[in-house]
């Protein structure tokens, strides 16, 4: 057994992670991440975001990302696609060109029509929408608030969903949610506002980017997750990872609390009916996210830098076999 087939045996569609073209060439990282029994969902970390796939006007660069796609077939997993309208990472000549309101929407309207019909029924489901919310739950400056106003919200969800085939699952994605009361009442207003707009959304992905012991309780996570299946769309953890604050001073304890964090977010999505799945943030610490931006902290994966699997992999595993 492995953390997907338990995952599936609860009930769940998939128990999956993020993957990085550069980990193509790691063949420890690919024999764990092709076992049918630990993994079933890929999403591409970063290679189909706009500054990657279209760096210039017109400029459309799949490479990279097909080859996630190709990976993500061959080792027949589903693939969270990620992502397509977000103020970070994008090229320069999106962020600082001057754009008109009418020049704006075309452009958006050009790179997600292009973007969602090149990989068409192989994206599960698309983040269209990336952390738009403030934690004060305002609406976050971008260049695409800014020249549109939060009209662009509402025209990236329908532009993917005219590209789109009608299976795909369109979700607005974020973090801090689970520990932020006014970016979540926020979000639960922007899920009712495009629903009112008649908007396609199926789904709200919340990355679940926690630090040991700031995890929200159980109790906490099953409610923020059931404020919006409440709504009548689907949930998943997106992005999850649990992050020791100083991993050189981290202790026995935290270790302890770090495996009791990450099932504490795996039981919550079992829990809660709508949740559909899990994805970790990369599955092992040699390729996390964490220390290369908040340096010190890390340790956040269920698998070591050496592929050694830790306490919190095996306590969720537990944790599923007793389920
Ligand atoms: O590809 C270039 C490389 O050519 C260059 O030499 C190198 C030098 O810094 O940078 C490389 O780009 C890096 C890119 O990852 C690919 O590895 C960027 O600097 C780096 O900033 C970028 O970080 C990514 C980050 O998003 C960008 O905002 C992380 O890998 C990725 O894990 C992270 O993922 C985000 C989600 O998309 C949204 N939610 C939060 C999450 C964590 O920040």
């Amino acid at each position: 057994t492995g953390l997907h087939s338990l995952f599936v045996a609860a009930g769940k569609l998939y128990f999956g992670t993020a993957t990085e073209t550069n980990n193509l060439d790691d063949p420890t990282y690919q024999n764990i991440l092709s076992n049918p029994l630990e993994f079933g969902q890929q999403t591409p970390e970063n290679s189909q975001k706009w500054g990657l796939i279209q760096p210039n006007p017109g400029d459309f660069a799949f490479n990279n990302s097909d080859l996630i796609t190709d990976l993500s077939k061959s080792y027949n997993h589903l693939l969270r696609c990620h992502t397509l309208t977000w103020h970070s990472q994008l090229p320069p000549f999106v962020s600082a060109s001057s754009w008109t309101p009418d020049t704006l929407r075309q452009l958006l309207t050009t790179h997600i029509t292009a973007v969602v019909s090149h990989f068409g029924s192989a994206c599960y489901a698309w983040d269209v929408v990336n952390e738009a919310l403030n934690e004060n739950g305002t609406l976050r400056s971008s260049v695409f608030l800014d020249v549109l106003g939060e009209e662009y919200i509402a025209l990236s969800f329908n532009i993917a969903a005219g590209a789109a085939p009608p299976e795909t699952k369109l979700y607005y994605n974020d973090f801090n949610l689970e520990t932020s009361p006014q970016k979540q009442t926020a979000a639960v207003e922007l899920v009712k506002s495009l629903q009112a707009q008649g908007v396609k959304i199926d789904g709200v992905g919340l990355q679940a980017h926690f630090t040991v012991g700031q995890t929200p309780s159980l109790e906490s996570l099953t409610a923020t997750l059931r404020r919006f299946t409440d709504l009548g769309v689907d949930v998943a953890w997106t992005e999850l990872d649990v992050a020791h604050e100083d991993v050189e001073n981290s202790s026995e304890l935290a270790v302890e609390q770090q495996a009791e964090d990450y099932v504490a977010a795996v039981r919550a999505c079992i829990e809660v009916e709508r949740c559909v799945g899990v994805t970790v943030w990369q599955f092992t610490d040699k390729y996390s996210w964490v220390p290369g931006t908040f340096p010190g902290k890390g340790d956040a994966c269920l698998w070591t830098a050496d592929y050694q699997r830790k306490s919190a992999y095996w306590a969720v595993k537990g944790f599923l076999e007793g389920w």
